[in-house]
């Protein structure tokens, strides 16, 4: 992922919140000199760089990095055995042991009294350098902590910092994105660092037709906002001119709803009509492109537009950003495969009678399974036999394998 390809080695890397990666570089100074330093606590929105902060901070130190996340927190007699022990000790290559409790905030429900116990144990006698990170310093969760350890704000960077970031993964990516898209994604962003960059990827991906049907090409990224009117409006003109007034491909838009309906509609029954509008949408779109008479499309374009939009009965969740439809981002992403899985259904289509994409989506799945079951029950030899049996290469059973085994534990 282009996110952790681009994770920054030092605390310069870290674009914006000089003040809190000023800290951070105070922090790492202290440690050096010996001193016993208080515990930190980074806080602030998802995606600005608290843990790519610390990370860095570690590697341009030479720290050895112990790092916890949410899901350490629940067992309190690993928390103790693994943080304890580490906090007394020296660090095995060099002199010291970063611990760093991420996302402490992220539990579900309350610490127990016995994590919160050896937590408070790790603050008050650790003698290696410890971090903390969190979205919300005044969750209740960890109020435990709050006036043992110092606070370090990040805040949401401000658009050009987003641009930068993008701009240089996008020059260094060499892979053709406009400066219009880097700006349309940062724009976008509401500071999001990890989600812009995660949209960059998209886009990077996707083949240059696919800008065109985003509108991203020409300055705006369009579709957020038709999705923005047609999720939160409720009203039927709203929506409707939002679409009519936009260029946007409608077999897009749909992939685009279809995608993010269930992150905005909290509400299951509106998911459901908003689905039912859309499948009927979807089947005027297939009429109007199998017909010829595009006087369907005025149909679908209401029922995608009015149609899930007056679906939603009043709530509406709060969305940082939509994600690209999965279906077309995979699709770009995999080109490849999906070449080596025509080729594949070519060689089989003699023998199951049927067309290639009815091999590719009914039977290779099932392939996969036999093949794993095969491979597990008569060994990795067995796999030369069955490619024989099905006349394709042992690289392509493997390739089948792969995508479609079980994975056995
Ligand atoms: N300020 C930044 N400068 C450069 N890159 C950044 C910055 N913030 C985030 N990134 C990039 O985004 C990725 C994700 O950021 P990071 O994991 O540090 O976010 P976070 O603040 O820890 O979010 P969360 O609260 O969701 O854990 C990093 O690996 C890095 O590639
Ligand atoms: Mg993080």
């Amino acid at each position: 992922m282009l996110c952790e390809k681009y994770s920054p080695n030092t605390l310069n890397g870290i674009v914006g919140n000089r003040n809190a990666t000023d800290r951070l570089m105070e922090f790492g100074m202290a440690v050096h000199s010996g001193k016993k330093v208080m515990p930190m606590i980074l806080y602030g929105p998802s995606g600005v760089g608290k843990t790519a902060a610390v990370h860095a901070l570690a590697y341009s130190n030479n720290f050895e990095l112990l790092e916890l996340n949410a899901s350490d927190y629940r067992d309190v007699t690993h928390l103790g055995k693994v943080l304890l022990p580490a906090s007394r000790s020296r660090g095995l290559f060099s002199s010291t042991i970063l611990i760093f409790l991420d996302e402490i905030d992220e539990l579900s429900g309350k610490f127990d009294a016995g994590a919160e116990k050896v937590i408070l144990e790790l603050v008050k006698s650790s003698r290696q350098p410890v971090i903390f990170a969190a979205n919300d310093f005044w969750s209740m969760k960890i109020s435990f902590l709050r006036n043992l350890v110092d606070r370090v704000e990040f805040k949401k960077p401000a658009v050009s910092d987003v641009q930068k970031v993008l701009a240089n993964i996008a020059s260094r990516e060499g892979g053709g994105i406009s400066a219009e898209t880097v700006d349309a994604i940062a724009r976008r962003s509401n500071g999001d660092i990890r989600g812009a960059i995660n949209d960059l990827e998209a886009m990077t991906g996707a083949v240059p037709e696919l800008f065109e049907n985003l509108g991203v090409r020409d300055r705006k990224v369009e579709v957020f906002g038709v999705l923005d009117k047609i999720f939160s409006s409720g009203n039927f003109d709203i929506s409707r001119n939002a679409v009519m007034k936009s260029d946007l491909d409608m077999e897009m838009l749909m992939n685009w709803i279809d995608e993010n309906v269930t992150k905005r509609y909290p509400a299951s029954r509106d998911i459901a009509e908003a689905y039912s509008k859309l499948a009927v949408a979807s089947k005027f779109l297939e009429k109007a492109s199998r017909t010829g008479y595009y006087g369907y499309l005025r149909y679908a374009n209401i029922l995608l537009s009015s149609g899930v939009s007056l679906s939603n009965s009043g709530s509406l969740t709060m969305l940082r950003q939509y994600s690209f439809p999965s279906n077309i981002r995979y699709l770009s992403s995999t080109k490849k495969e999906r070449s080596s899985l025509a080729a594949i259904a070519e060689k089989l289509g003699p023998m199951l009678h049927t067309n290639k994409r009815r091999i590719i989506e009914s039977y290779l799945p099932l392939l996969g399974i036999m093949f794993s079951e095969i491979a597990t029950r008569s060994g990795e030899g067995a796999m030369e036999s069955v490619a024989a049996r099905y006349g394709i290469s042992e690289g392509e059973t493997e390739f089948i394998l792969d995508r479609y085994g079980r994975k056995v534990r």
